[in-house]
């Protein structure tokens, strides 16, 4: 493992709402940090040297953001556990929703976005059958544009958004919660209730998409997610085609 990787050793911890929370100053990523944790563990960190993104894509984390994960017991790795990942999408977005941004939307699977702009994104880990790492990366303070020019019109944060956004701290204790609650929903087996809350935090409308290991472009009508938490999309001959995270590479909005 390249040194830039290795897990940090191991720091104090601390008890937050039924989470025992890990901090440190700087981490490769908390998702690793997180990986021998056992559930109801969290690790916060300042700044992520390597931080991850979806499709092994980088995640730019600079100083200022809010960059955890959560260990989430997936007992029996069952069917509602699949759609763990967009529960987290609808937890943050509540939390986001609650700070007074009601214009936030989710853009399948689980990025947070305001207009166009990302706020969040969420990368979830199974590093043992019986638990997943939930790790969360939300713009507040930090400056992604200067890490990385390109992001200068996809990302957005906070501070951009409202006059005093809260810590990354408090944001934190504010985000916990919500991550338990959706759990605590999967686990009484409500995906319906899931699946209805997240239709309303998708914008329907048409996309544009590339799948995973392919050229193929496939372009539709943003439908709903089923039970298993894939894509419908409504294709022009009016054939519905379900698709899951992993098939797609790349998702376009089409305005
Ligand atoms: C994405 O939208 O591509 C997912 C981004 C996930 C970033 C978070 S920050 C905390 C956790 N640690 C990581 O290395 N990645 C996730």
């Amino acid at each position: 493992m390249p040194s830039s990787l290795a897990v940090p050793p191991p720091s104090a911890a601390r008890a937050l709402d039924g989470w025992t929370l890990h901090e440190w100053d700087e981490v490769s990523s908390t998702n690793l940090a997180a990986a021998a944790l056992p559930p109801w563990s969290a690790v916060r960190a300042e700044v992520q040297r390597a931080g991850r993104g979806r499709q092994g894509r980088p995640w730019v984390s600079d100083r200022g953001g809010l960059w955890f994960s959560a260990v989430l017991p997936t007992p029996g790795n069952t069917a509602p556990w699949a759609l763990l990942p967009l529960a987290a999408g609808w937890a943050v977005l509540s939390a986001v929703r609650e700070l007074g941004l009601s214009t936030a939307r989710l853009r399948w699977p689980n990025d947070i976005l305001v207009d166009r702009r990302k706020l969040a994104g969420i990368l979830v880990d199974k590093f043992s059958s019986d638990a997943a790492v939930v790790g969360i990366g939300l713009n507040v303070f930090n400056h992604p544009a200067a890490a990385d020019p390109a992001l200068a019109d996809q990302a957005i944060c906070l501070a951009d958004l409202l006059p005093a956004p809260p810590p990354p701290s408090d944001l934190l204790a504010l985000l916990l919660p919500a991550l338990a609650r959706e759990h605590q929903r999967l686990e009484a087996d409500d995906a319906a209730a899931l699946c209805r809350c997240l239709q309303d935090g998708w914008r329907p409308g048409r996309v544009q998409l590339t799948l995973t290991g392919s050229r193929e472009i496939f372009a539709g009508f943003f439908e709903g997610v089923d039970a298993l938490g894939h894509l419908l999309l409504r294709g022009p001959t009016g054939t519905i085609r379900s698709l899951s995270p992993h098939q797609v590479d790349l998702l376009r909005e089409i305005f």
